[in-house]
């Protein structure tokens, strides 16, 4: 497991570097603007939390149409992405640096510090018509195009 190389080997994402304001006091202000930091309008907000063990498993899921940005502004949190030919685990642990998922990705999330707060940006509000939740489906889906 590694921090955030700066490319991905993975289609349909990519790692997101926000600004880091600093000024002469104390404390950072990073910023995500749609169409600008993020690759897509903001429709919904959500944030994973309150995770007790490190071995939790959550995710285990792709997305037909929905795009979403995935930042890890508190604790650590590894992020498994497999796009259907090839596999890529990457460490979130910089409030700043996320990454981008785009549609047709299988994700998972594991190795939760447990004061891991996954923040989520999203272009679309929740539909779970729009979730692929099994791998086989995922990978017939994918393999058709
Ligand atoms: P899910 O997206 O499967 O969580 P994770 O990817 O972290 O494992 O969602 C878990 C449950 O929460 C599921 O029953 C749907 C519900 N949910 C909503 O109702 N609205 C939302 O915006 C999200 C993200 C989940």
């Amino acid at each position: 497991m590694n921090s955030p190389p700066s490319t991905l080997n993975i289609r349909n994402c990519r790692i997101i570097e926000l600004p880091r304001i600093v000024d002469s006091r104390d404390g950072i202000i990073s910023v995500a603007e749609a169409r600008r930091h993020i690759p897509f309008d903001i429709r919904r907000v959500y944030y994973i939390y309150g995770l007790n063990y490190f071995h939790s498993i959550r995710g285990l899921h792709a997305h037909r149409k929905l795009e979403q940005a995935l930042f890890c502004i508190n604790g650590s949190v590894r992020l498994d992405l497999d796009d259907g030919w090839r596999q890529a685990s990457i460490k979130l642990d910089r409030p700043n640096v996320g990454i981008y998922l785009g549609i047709e990705l299988w994700h998972k999330m594991g190795d939760f510090a447990h004061n891991c707060i996954l923040l989520v940006l999203t272009s679309d509000y929740y539909d779970e018509s729009d979730y692929i939740r099994t791998y086989e489906e995922f990978l017939t889906l994918v393999h058709s195009r």
